[in-house]
């Protein structure tokens, strides 16, 4: 069997030609066969790619290791880029603090050890080491891990120096995050983030570029069972969810309180776990 989040996509020849985008650093790191093999994925040749029945295409573009749905309506290709001009501007330019920062309940100047056990496209993981708290993401599925460790590759060689410290702060893992918290063998975390949301199916202008795509290829998956019981068992502090405005609890479990915003709002559990860590 395949792993998880992998069947429907295959490696396409990189994009080398043409205009650079302002996050290329260099060659890519790999080839297209190396990156086949890496991630056991099919590789499709350039004359292939027309006839190509997968419905995601991965590739380098320009040195950013990019996801594309193989469609000929479909936007352009997406990567995990730190560098990006709209995440620059959050966190440089905030005028009041993010709600997910909020949610966290750090006192001025705290900073916490955090588990995103959702990585997803890291933005707001990104967020959190940016206000200076130190982040494990636990990403399933192999398609965005590698994308991941791919725009984390690029933020750590990047010429901001800003960027680099970020990306520092951020450890990413593979695998099940239930299975990775009921085995945690590291400090404990203090809070513990979770995001498992995804914006209706349909196509519009509220729904962004990147969970749009994300939606797409990981939508037949099952959400974890007892993920939100693991992590109240091993957060300090504090377990953050982020939901849907109008959504349920996630799995039925009412949150100590809420912080509610116009399309999503955050669930938050306080914990009271001890031990050291
Ligand atoms: C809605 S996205 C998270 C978006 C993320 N907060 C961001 O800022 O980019 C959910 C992600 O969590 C991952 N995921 C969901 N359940 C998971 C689990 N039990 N273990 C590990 N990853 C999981 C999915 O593969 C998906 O990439």
């Amino acid at each position: 069997m395949l792993p998880i989040s992998t069947t429907r996509v295959c490696i396409a020849p990189p994009i080398e030609d043409g205009c650079v985008s302002d996050t290329s650093r260099g060659p890519a790191p790999e080839s297209q066969a190396q990156l086949a093999v890496r991630l056991s994925l099919p590789l499709w040749a350039p004359e292939e790619v027309a006839g190509c029945e997968c419905g995601f295409l991965l590739f380098y573009d320009h040195a950013c290791l990019s996801l594309q749905q193989n469609d000929q309506n479909a936007s352009g290709p997406l990567c995990v880029d730190f560098e990006d001009a709209t995440l620059a501007y959050r966190q440089r330019h905030s005028r009041q603090p993010e709600a997910i920062l909020k949610a966290l309940g750090a006192k001025q100047g705290e900073s916490l050890l955090i588990v995103d056990a959702t990585a997803g496209w890291g933005l707001d993981a990104f967020v959190l080491a940016s206000a200076g708290h130190r982040i494990d993401l636990i990403e399933r599925s192999v398609i965005l891990h590698a994308l991941l460790q791919d725009g984390l590759r690029r933020a750590a060689a990047s010429r901001d120096e800003g960027l680099a410290v970020i990306a520092d702060r951020m450890t990413l893992h593979l695998g099940e995050s239930s299975l990775k918290l009921q085995g945690w063998g590291a400090s404990l975390p203090d809070v513990i983030y979770l995001d498992p949301m995804f914006p209706e199916r349909r196509k519009s202008a509220k729904v962004k570029k990147n969970m749009y795509l994300l939606q797409q290829m990981l939508h037949d998956e099952l959400p974890t069972e007892a993920l939100l019981r693991d992590a109240l068992s091993l957060a300090r502090r504090r377990v953050v969810v982020k939901r849907p405005a109008h959504a349920g609890f996630l799995e039925d479990i009412k949150p100590s309180f809420q912080l509610t915003g116009k399309s999503s709002r955050f669930d938050i559990y306080l914990t009271r776990n001890s031990g050291s860590g």
